[in-house]
């Protein structure tokens, strides 16, 4: 059975490689996308996940706009690595759908509550706030939904600041109720996606595809791998997005570790900072693992592969 998952995204390069991967793979039964501002306004990233959609030919598959800003703290965007569209590089199609009218927090819930509990998995790729408020909205969901694997947080190192993640630190508080719901939490973070590194030889098997879809990721990568450079020095960019995709489709391409996980709210220094203790054997209780180590050929095949399906 194809696993059923709602993907919560700030496209954003690596989110649109994440959505492309959702539908490419057979093993995905992608049952709705939702839209978080975060790396740019959530306009603007809603309208990049439509443009994705066309690219991908994406239909009968519900979109729906999210929260505009964070719960308590102010909105911050990530132009320096997406641009000002939030997906700058390749020409982006006009939109061939619709946004559905239901906000994102309701469409979650709705989802959720409509499929067999158990049979839902949440996987968010940018700041936690619709996947925080749903919870809150409607906590029947919890118990329902089968996991959330997001890409956020770090346990050994930071992006926005020496020790917090983007997506985390972009909202800290919404990370704070995720990860401490009731819920399985598979947290794939910094530690597992920077490996996830877009290569000059992955660069050419993506290349080698030869499609719409796989000249579009050319192209992003072609901005993405750019920007990492200039900012965090990276030789070849790490694709967050797609990996926690990837864990769904195939935990074995990634190995995870059962971990107590928390998120600093307070630290002066460590705001947003996501912190697992390895000190000692979980307690029983404990339902939040981190991601550790990466197969990068398993991974890249599974996108390449979805990339050639979509032909
Ligand atoms: C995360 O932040 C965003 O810029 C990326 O899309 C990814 O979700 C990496 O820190
Ligand atoms: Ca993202």
């Amino acid at each position: 059975m194809p696993r059923k998952i709602i993907l919560d995204c700030d496209p954003g390069h690596d989110d649109a490689i994440a959505l492309l991967l959702a539908h490419g793979n057979p093993e995905v039964d992608l049952l709705a996308v939702t839209t978080v501002f975060g790396n740019q306004t959530v306009d603007k990233v809603t309208r990049n996940a439509l443009a994705v959609a066309r690219v991908a030919g994406i239909t009968g598959v519900p979109f729906a706009r999210g929260m505009h800003r964070p719960l308590v703290r102010p909105i911050r965007t990530a132009p320096g690595i997406h641009g000002e569209s939030g997906l700058d590089g390749p020409v982006l199609p006009e939109p061939a759908i619709t946004p559905d009218p239901r906000h994102a927090v309701d469409l979650i819930i709705d989802t959720v509550l409509a499929h067999a509990p158990g049979t839902v998995t949440l996987v968010p790729t940018g700041p936690l706030t619709n996947i925080a408020l749903a919870a809150r909205k409607e906590p029947r969901i919890v118990p329902r939904v089968r996991e959330v694997v997001l890409m956020g947080g770090g346990y050994h190192t930071g992006n926005w600041s020496a020790v917090a993640e983007f997506n985390v630190v972009a909202d800290p508080e919404a990370a704070h109720i995720v990860v401490h719901e009731d819920w399985p939490v598979v947290m794939v973070g910094l530690d597992l996606t920077h490996q996830a590194l877009a290569t000059p030889e992955v660069r050419a098997r993506i290349a080698e595809v030869g499609t719409g879809p796989a000249r579009f990721v050319g192209g992003l990568l072609d901005f993405f791998g750019t920007a990492y450079l200039a900012a965090q020095g990276f030789p070849h960019p790490p694709v967050h997005d797609p990996c926690a995709v990837a864990y769904v489709i195939d935990p074995d391409v990634m190995t995870t570790r059962r971990v107590p996980l928390t998120v600093e709210l307070t630290g002066t220094h460590t705001l947003g900072m996501t912190v697992a203790d390895f000190r000692a054997e979980p307690p029983p209780e404990c339902h939040t693992r981190v991601a550790v180590d990466l197969d990068h050929g398993r991974f890249w095949a599974l996108v390449a592969d979805a990339l050639a399906r979509i032909g």
